[in-house]
C-alpha cells in the first residue's frame, strides 16, 4: 500500500498530465490552512514560468480533469493558482480499512532490505548510567525499533567505553587499596580467581575517587598512565582484572537498561577493536597516510570546501597509546568484516561531532570502510535542567540516571494514588510504566538534535503533548472496548464505513499518515516525527470520543464502524508508542 502523500500526489500528477503539464508539477503537501482544506498543491504557480500562462488557467485546467476522481471530493483552483484538495470520504474509508487489513498498516517490507549498525548507550565501564547516558539509550533505541518496522535489519552496539585511562585508574586505586592481590604480582602464572575482588558498588566508588587522586598527584596519574599502557599492552593480570570489571558493571548496565526498556544485540566495548590496531596502524603507515607530528601518528583530514579547521586525526600519542580515534577506527574493521553493513550510525552526544567528522574522513582516506557503506553521525543536544543548563542534582552534581527515574516513578505514585484506587502493586507497576513513557517521550518529542528542558512536571502531566496523555487515550479506548465486550458484543470482523461527521473524519484524516510519519522518522532519524503523529491522532481520537456516543449508538452497523476505527486508533497508537520504545498499561 503506497503511503498516503504518494496516493494523493499521483492523482494530481495524472491531473496535470491530462490537463497537458508536466506531472513534476503535481507535487502535493498537507494543506497550511485546514480552515480552507486538507491537502494543496502549488505547482501550477511554479509552473508559470515554463508554460507562459497565468497560474490560475493552468491550475483550473488541472482542477477540471480531478472533478470526477476517486480520491477527491473537493478539486479547486483558487486565485493566484493554488490547488486546494479535500479527500473523499469513501477514500478515507477505503485507506483506513487497508491499513487495518495489514499488521505494518500497509507499510511495504524494502526490496532489498538494509544491514544498519546502530552504535548507541555508550557507556563507560565501572560509572554509573548519568542523565547523559539517557538521550543516546533513549534515541537509539526508538531508532533502532523505526528502521526494523520499515523492514530493515538493525544490529545495535552498546560501544562500552572500556579502553582508557579509566581502566588504568581503577588497577591503579585497586593496588593501592589492595596490593597483595595476585593480580598485581608480575611472576605468578596460575589461574586467576572467578570471584571479582569487588562489588558494583565498590567499583562506582573506586572510580571517582581514583579519578579525584589523578588529577591533584601527579605521581599517580602517571602510574595510571602506565597502568593503562600495560594493560593495553596485555598484562595478564591487568587483563584478568579488566574481564572482572566488565562483567561486574556490564551485568549492572544491563538490569539498568532493561528498567528503560532499552536493549542492545552485541555488549563489544573500545576494548574490543584493540587487536585490530597494530595492523591498522601499519597500513596507514605504508599507504602513506599517517606521518609523524611532534612525536604523535596524525593523518590529515581537512579538505578545501570546510568552513572551520579540522585538525588532524590523532591515531597514536607520542607515547604509542591509542586514543578514542584509535578504537572507533578499529571497531570499525570488525564491523564491516563480520557484518559487511550498509550503513554504520552512531547516536552520540553532538559535541562530539568533530570526533566523528575526522573518524569518517579518516576512514574513507584510508579505505577501512567500503564506499558502499554510509557513516551517519546522529548527534544529539544536552538534556537542561528548568535553568536552562546542562541538567544537574539540587547539590550540582552529575544525576545518576537511576536517581532521575525514581524521582519521576515517585511522581508518577503519587499522582496515580490521588487519582484513584488501584491496589498497591498495580498502582506501581503502573507508576513505573507512566513514568517511563514521561521521561522517554518527554525527549523524543524534541528534534534531537535540540537541545530540550527536562521538565519533569510537564513531563508526568496528563494533558498536552506528553506520554502520560498518549497513555490515557491508549487505557480510555481499552476501557470501551472492554465495555463493548461486557455488553456481549463482540469486535469480530472489522470494517470502518464512510465517515458522516466532522470528527469522524477528521480521525481517519489523522489515521492515514501513518506510513508518512514512519518514513520520515526514519528517513531523517527523528523518532519525533512519530511523536508528532500520535499526538495528532490521540487529539483526534478524544475529540471523537467526546462528539460521538460510541456505546450507546443504537445503530448496529454504525456502532460496528465506530468500534472499527477505534480498535484501528488503538493498534496504531500502541505501535507508535512500541516504536517509542514504552507501553501503556491496562488501566490508570
Ligand atoms: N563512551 C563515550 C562517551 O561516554 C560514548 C561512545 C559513543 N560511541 C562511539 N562509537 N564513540 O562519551
Amino acid at each position: 500500500m503506497k503511503e498516503l502523500i504518494e496516493l494523493i500526489t499521483d492523482e494530481v500528477k495524472a491531473g496535470f498530465t491530462k490537463a497537458g503539464l508536466d506531472a513534476s508539477y503535481g507535487r502535493v503537501t498537507v494543506s497550511n490552512r485546514p480552515d480552507l482544506c486538507e491537502y494543496q498543491c502549488n505547482g501550477a504557480m511554479a509552473a508559470a514560468k515554463q508554460y507562459h500562462k497565468a497560474p490560475i488557467v493552468m491550475a483550473e485546467a488541472v482542477a477540471e480533469q480531478l472533478k470526477d476522481s476517486e480520491v477527491f471530493s473537493k478539486a479547486e483552483a483558487v486565485k493566484p493558482g493554488f490547488l486546494n484538495f479535500d479527500l473523499k470520504p469513501e477514500f478515507l474509508a477505503d485507506y483506513a480499512n487497508g491499513m487495518a487489513g495489514d499488521d505494518h498498516f500497509g507499510l511495504e517490507a524494502p526490496e532489498k532490505p538494509l544491514t544498519i549498525i546502530l552504535d548507541y548507550g555508550g557507556p563507560n565501564v565501572a560509572k554509573p548510567l548519568h542523565v547523559g547516558h539517557l538521550r543516546s539509550a533513549v534515541i537509539g533505541e526508538s531508532i533502532k525499533r523505526i528502521a526494523r518496522f520499515m523492514g530493515h535489519k538493525v544490529i545495535g552496539d552498546v560501544h562500552l567505553g572500556d579502553w582508557g585511562l579509566q581502566m588504568g585508574l581503577i588497577i591503579t586505586e585497586l593496588h593501592e587499596r589492595k596490593p597483595d592481590l595476585v593480580y598485581f604480582d608480575e611472576n605468578y602464572t596460575g589461574e586467576y580467581p572467578k570471584e571479582p575482588p569487588f562489588t558494583i558498588s565498590e567499583l562506582e566508588e573506586i572510580y571517582p575517587c581514583a579519578s579525584g587522586k589523578s588529577k591533584e598527584d601527579e605521581a599517580y596519574h602517571e602510574k595510571a598512565l602506565e597502568a593503562t599502557n600495560e594493560l593495553q599492552k596485555g598484562r595478564r593480570g591487568y587483563q584478568a582484572l579488566l574481564k572482572h570489571i566488565m562483567d561486574v558493571s556490564v551485568t549492572d548496565l544491563k538490569k539498568n537498561y532493561e528498567k528503560l526498556n532499552v536493549s542492545f544485540d552485541l555488549w563489544k566495548g573500545e576494548s574490543d577493536a584493540a587487536p585490530y590496531i597494530p595492523d591498522m596502524v601499519a597500513d596507514m603507515k605504508a599507504k602513506g597516510y599517517a606521518y609523524e607530528s611532534d612525536g604523535a601518528l596524525v593523518v590529515d583530514v581537512k579538505e578545501d570546501s570546510d568552513k572551520k579547521e579540522i585538525p588532524p586525526c590523532m591515531i597514536l600519542k607520542s607515547d604509542g597509546a591509542a586514543l578514542y580515534n584509535t578504537t572507533d577506527l578499529a571497531t570499525m574493521i570488525w564491523r564491516v568484516k563480520d557484518y559487511n553493513p550498509d550503513r554504520i550510525a552512531y547516536v552520540v552526544d553532538k559535541r562530539q561531532e568533530l570526533h566523528f567528522i575526522q573518524c569518517f574522513r579518516t576512514a574513507r582516506k584510508c579505505g577501512i570502510v567500503p564506499d558502499s557503506c554510509g557513516l551517519d553521525f546522529i548527534g544529539f543536544g544536552t538534556m537542561n535542567g528548568k535553568d536552562g543548563k546542562p541538567f544537574k542534582t539540587r547539590e550540582g552534581g552529575v544525576m545518576r540516571l537511576s536517581t532521575l527515574i525514581a524521582d519521576v516513578d515517585e511522581k508518577m505514585y503519587e499522582k496515580i494514588k490521588e487519582n484513584n484506587e488501584l491496589p498497591e502493586d498495580e498502582a506501581k507497576t503502573t507508576a513505573n510504566t507512566i513514568a517511563l513513557a514521561a521521561i522517554k517521550y518527554g525527549d523524543l518529542s524534541n528534534q534531537p538534535s535540540k537541545d530540550y528542558i527536562f521538565d519533569i512536571d510537564k513531563f508526568t502531566s496528563f494533558e498536552g503533548n506528553t506520554g502520560p496523555y498518549i497513555l490515557y487515550t491508549i487505557v480510555r479506548m481499552k476501557s470501551i472496548i472492554r465495555k463493548y465486550e461486557a455488553a456481549g458484543k463482540k469486535l469480530g470482523s472489522l470494517h470502518i464505513l464512510k465517515p458522516e461527521t466532522e470528527s469522524e473524519r477528521s480521525l481517519l484524516l489523522a489515521l492515514a499518515p501513518f506510513q508518512d510519519a514512519v518514513h520520515s522518522a526514519y528517513d531523517d532519524n527523528m523518532p519525533n516525527r512519530i511523536c508528532q503523529y500520535i499526538y495528532e491522532l490521540s487529539n483526534a481520537f478524544n475529540h471523537f470520543y467526546h462528539e460521538t456516543k460510541i456505546l450507546a449508538c443504537e445503530d448496529e452497523n454504525k456502532q460496528k464502524s465506530y468500534m472499527s476505527l477505534l480498535s484501528l486508533t488503538l493498534r496504531v497508537l500502541e505501535t507508535g508508542i512500541d516504536l517509542l520504545g514504552f507501553e501503556a498499561p491496562e488501566r490508570m
